[in-house]
């Protein structure tokens, strides 16, 4: 039998099963009090009221106190009864227990996520109500493999008019995330005969490794602080471009750049894909178009909702050149498309003018933080165009990244070397995200940072 019982509102579970009562007493009050659950100072019930409450003997509470006093878990005092001891954490002797790991950092600063907690829970639910109540019945049967054509309309609409991508509903793909359109692109390209596909030299791993997975040799190509260095492409078949914010350093492919990739790409017949994650935010200007509208025949156009909205959604989208899409369509018959529910709540949410209030709003907020950020870390050279969820930090003369990462870590903040997005010659310097941290902890995670950098 087992039972729960409280003690200063503190649940403890008791194991009353066989002879051993005392040591499961025992075990629990030393678990709870290790693990903070029980504070230093709590007054323990008296052991005939413990006793009479478990349904056990009074020397059996008695005796597992006495022990854990021993232990130094607890303290007893002449006319005040059995305490948590003031200073638990000190071992007894022969206590063989590890010390504790040392506590996670709990502020998040490394890129990648924007603030979840600010997603705009009130319009979504409004959406998802009026698409299902309004939905036909087919909506919940499996669909077309290319997505459902409601959402396709509202994204093709979206796209034509915020990021001036060529567009029409037939030629969107939706997918759940750029993550899992990279992956039926490369399969894509594999299965037409693409051997190799160019890469930014510094990206996600993962997405290296998708590419990589669809049987594609990977080649990377340079960056500077004019995006890609795209003369660098050579002889592969297709690359892999975030155009509009090179990620992470952050710069963005010049004009000059652009038509040189464009002829690249027409010279080969190759294909370039534009991965434009966070197309959405740019903050001292109006953002640069879509490369794709350039050559819509030689680009496909990559967007995501996992910084606009949130990455949990798992919801993207390609708009695929004519002569790729049968390519894309068969190797998404083998994959499932997202749920056609989210699907169409995401196109109510499209056509509300939903998207568009909230990335208004999550724009401002990012654009503030980004301030708030630069400003905590004067002296400090920062990155990057003005858009986006990160910035690169340069770290000062003499402090190597890794030396950077832990003292942020000491300092309860996750940050991540510019080094873990690929290898170069590079300046040392650290990949700030400030989109993650709710809006409440973001101050705080910020002044850490600068105190790690600066002291
Ligand atoms: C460069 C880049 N591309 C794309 C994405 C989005 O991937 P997904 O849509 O699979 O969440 C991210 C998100 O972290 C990113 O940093």
């Amino acid at each position: 039998m087992s039972q729960t019982w409280a003690i200063s509102g503190v649940d403890l579970h008791l194991d009353l099963r066989g002879s051993r009562v005392r040591g499961a007493l025992e075990t629990s009050l030393r678990d709870a009090v290790k693990g903070g659950r029980l504070q230093p100072g709590t007054r323990l019930p008296p052991s005939r009221t413990l006793a009479t409450d478990l349904g056990i003997s009074r020397n059996t509470v008695a005796a597992a106190y006495a022990q854990l006093v021993a232990e130094g878990w607890l303290e007893a005092r002449q006319g005040s009864g059995t305490r948590v001891a003031a200073h638990p954490a000190r071992r007894p002797v022969g206590d063989r227990t590890q010390p504790d790991p040392p506590a996670p950092p709990r502020f998040d600063l490394r890129a990648g996520a924007p603030d979840v907690a600010s997603f705009p829970r009130a319009e979504w639910i409004a959406s998802a109500r009026r698409a299902l109540r309004d939905a036909p019945a087919a909506v919940f049967g499996y669909g077309e493999v290319r997505g459902r054509r409601e959402l396709r309309e509202a994204v093709a609409e979206y796209l034509a008019r915020a990021r001036g991508v060529d567009v029409t509903p037939d030629r969107v793909v939706v997918c759940a995330g750029f993550t899992d359109g990279l992956r039926v692109l490369g399969l894509a390209l594999r299965a037409g005969g693409a051997s190799t596909v160019a890469v930014e030299g510094y990206g996600h791993r993962l997405h290296r490794e998708i590419v990589a997975a669809a049987g594609l040799d990977v080649v990377t190509v340079g960056v500077d602080d004019d995006g890609a260095a795209v003369d660098g492409l050579g002889g592969a078949d297709a690359a892999v471009l975030t155009p509009a914010h090179q990620f992470p350093l952050g710069s963005v492919l010049t004009s000059e750049r652009r038509l040189r990739a464009i002829e690249w790409a027409r010279a080969g017949g190759r294909m370039l894909i534009e991965d434009d994650y966070d197309g959405e935010f740019r903050y001292d200007r109006q953002p640069v178009g879509a490369l794709q509208a350039l050559a819509p025949d030689h680009v496909v156009y990559a967007g995501t909702a996992s910084k606009s909205l949130a990455p949990g959604m798992r919801l993207g989208w390609l708009v695929v050149p004519s002569r790729l899409l049968d390519a894309v369509l068969e190797q998404r018959v083998l994959g499932g498309a997202p749920s056609t529910i989210d699907q169409i709540a995401l196109a109510d949410f499209l056509r509300s003018g939903a998207y568009d209030r909230h990335v208004r709003r999550a724009r401002l907020a990012y654009r503030r933080r980004r301030d708030r950020l630069l400003a905590a870390l004067p002296g400090l050279r920062v990155r990057g165009a003005a858009a986006g969820l990160h910035v690169v930090v340069e770290l000062p003369p003499e402090m190597t990244e890794r030396e950077a990462v832990d003292r942020a870590h000491r300092h309860g903040v996750f940050v991540e070397p510019l080094s873990a997005y690929g290898a170069g010659d590079h300046f040392p310097a650290l990949v700030v995200g400030y989109g993650t941290p709710p809006e409440h902890a973001f101050t705080t995670a910020v002044a850490r940072l600068a105190a790690a950098l600066t002291a």
